[in-house]
């Protein structure tokens, strides 16, 4: 085991909302999550990675109505352009909720009947703000110029409510936060969530009845849940919880939750680290361990929006870049927590410079040695290393622990850049050594230059899985690395490249982009 208190990790993606096409802000957080997914399962965790749809509400209700065509043939069809886009995107989910299915009606009733036995939801009447866009509700002082201070619309609601007694888990939850520093992240974000408890918190409307889209209040048909209430409970569903219920999977439960994190966007962090941790307190159960909120994507400078017309479509961006490149440039260019914008030049820059150039040509001029210099047989690592050599394997060596460091905090960026820091060493150290020199004057010493190198890729590769998993896995198949030996247990010095084994004729893994003059790759 090389890291894991308990050797397990539940990750989970915000679950999303049927009433649009999945876009780049879907594909991001489910993309974050998968990169630690598949590094949690190379580093030899067993990982449950949730994702799936919020289909309740009146949002998806409005959108269906729009649609002229029920809720549910509605969010069947929404609900299949997510579950596509993970295989588009390679992502490697282990299950994917639906709110709509049976055994998410099944926990969220039995969380009710738990907060309703403990005395922490009551009857009352709703008079206030409310966002459909947002599926939140609004006191009169939040509003800005008539609206939501999202800028979303807001209508005065007005209609019997139940209410969670959220205003007396103020102090509970502040004592949390100081006992569990790391609870959200970034720092800011988590500063932001303290001092919107440290001002008061009001009891929560949980229930609405001017509309049917939901999961029934149990022992009253004339509510349906607070959509938030019904789509954060999905968490637990998809573990088996209620362990007694009638889906129960009691080992599953044991055995992943709590969640490790939740990964979400900045906009629906409140939810997840206020409302959430409340309402899993009022139940007695265990709080996630961490919540991470990222920043938020534009397009070109602009904020991204349906009725601008310029959303970015994930699929639209791999097939015309490149899914691992796409993959890339969402995890490398931003810092993650911070917002980011998306532009083609910026993708271009970052598919030519860090991967066509760094990595991508440090491979093939290797490979390409190898295979036409030492007869296409992998050659030994030097037995008596020269300082270069040793100064460039050391750096290789490090990286593991200092990118576990990195993904631990969630900096994808900076995991990606100690790596492609190596690359550049590799680089480097490819111009000084010059191995096409050594080639007549010194065969033995070009042999072992290009065993150092073989080997720094060979690291690289395996630490670059879970980013571009295609890519990685064919720089490795290149490499003659047997797909057994490409877990984190095969890095950081315990293992070496072997040499001896028979490489066939390498093929660029990363093409460059290429435009014409209207600006179209070629
Ligand atoms: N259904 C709720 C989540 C319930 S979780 C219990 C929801 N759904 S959503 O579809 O509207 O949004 C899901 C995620 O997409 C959010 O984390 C949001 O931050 C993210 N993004 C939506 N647009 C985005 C960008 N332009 N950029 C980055 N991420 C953005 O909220």
């Amino acid at each position: 085991m090389t890291g894991s208190d308990n050797g397990r990790f539940y990750i989970t993606t915000p679950i999303y909302y049927v009433n649009d096409k999945p876009h780049i802000g879907h594909a991001y957080t489910t993309l974050a999550c998968d990169v630690l997914a598949r590094f949690k399962r190379l580093d030899g965790y067993e990982v449950m990675f949730l994702t799936g749809t919020d289909e309740h509400g009146q949002k998806v209700e409005k959108a269906a109505r729009d649609k002229d065509v029920t809720p549910q043939s509605f969010t069947d069809s929404v609900s299949q352009n997510f579950r596509d886009l993970t295989a588009r995107m390679n992502f490697s989910n282990d299950d994917f909720i639906r709110t709509t299915e049976a055994r998410h009606r099944v926990a969220c009733q039995a969380l009710w009947s738990i907060l309703m036995e403990r005395g922490h939801i009551r009857l009352g009447s709703y008079a206030g703000w409310y966002a459909v866009r947002d599926e939140a509700f609004y006191t009169e002082s939040e509003i800005v110029d008539g609206k939501a201070p999202t800028g979303a619309p807001v209508e005065w609601l007005e209609e019997p409510s139940y209410f969670f007694n959220l205003s007396e888990w103020q102090e509970p939850l502040l004592e949390f936060y100081e006992a569990n520093p790391d609870f959200v992240g970034p720092e800011s974000r988590f500063n932001e969530v303290k001092s919107f408890v440290r001002g008061g918190l009001r009891d929560l409307s949980v229930s609405r009845a001017s509309f049917s889209w939901g999961v029934p209040v149990p022992g009253d048909d004339a509510h349906v849940m607070y959509v938030w209430l019904d789509a954060l409970t999905n968490y637990l569903t998809a573990t088996g919880w209620p362990t007694d219920g009638e889906f129960a999977d009691a080992g599953r439960n044991a055995k992943f939750w709590p969640a490790d994190l939740h990964m979400v966007g900045k906009d629906i962090l409140r939810f997840h680290a206020v409302y959430w941790p409340a309402f899993l307190m009022a139940a007695g159960l265990p709080l996630p361990k961490r919540v991470f909120a990222h920043g938020w994507w534009t397009n070109e400078g602009e904020k991204i929006s349906k009725s601008l017309g310029n959303v970015i479509d994930p699929n639209t961006l791999a097939a015309e870049f490149g899914l691992d490149q796409t993959r890339y440039f969402l995890m490398r260019e931003v810092p993650f927590g911070n917002d980011g914008d998306f532009s083609r030049r910026a993708m271009i820059h970052r598919m030519n410079g860090d991967l066509a150039n760094d990595l991508g040509n440090l491979s093939q001029r290797v490979l390409s040695m190898i295979f036409k210099n030492c007869d296409g047989v992998m050659p030994a690592l030097p037995a008596d290393p020269h300082d270069e050599d040793r100064a460039l394997l050391a750096a290789t060596d490090a990286l593991i622990d200092e990118v576990r460091a990195q993904m631990g905090r969630q900096a994808f960026h900076e995991a990606l850049r100690s790596i492609w820091q190596v690359v550049s060493d590799a680089n480097r150290y490819v111009d000084a050594m010059a191995p096409w020199g050594l080639k007549k004057t010194d065969p033995a010493r070009m042999a072992e230059v290009l065993a150092v190198l073989a080997e720094t890729i060979r690291q690289a590769a395996i630490l670059v899985q879970p980013v571009m998993p295609d890519s990685a896995a064919r720089i490795l198949d290149q490499l003659g690395v047997a797909a057994d030996a490409r877990d984190f247990t095969a890095v950081g010095g315990k293992d070496r490249l072997q040499g001896g084994t028979s490489i066939n004729k390498p093929e660029p893994v990363f093409p460059r982009y290429v435009e014409d003059e209207a600006g179209q790759g070629v």
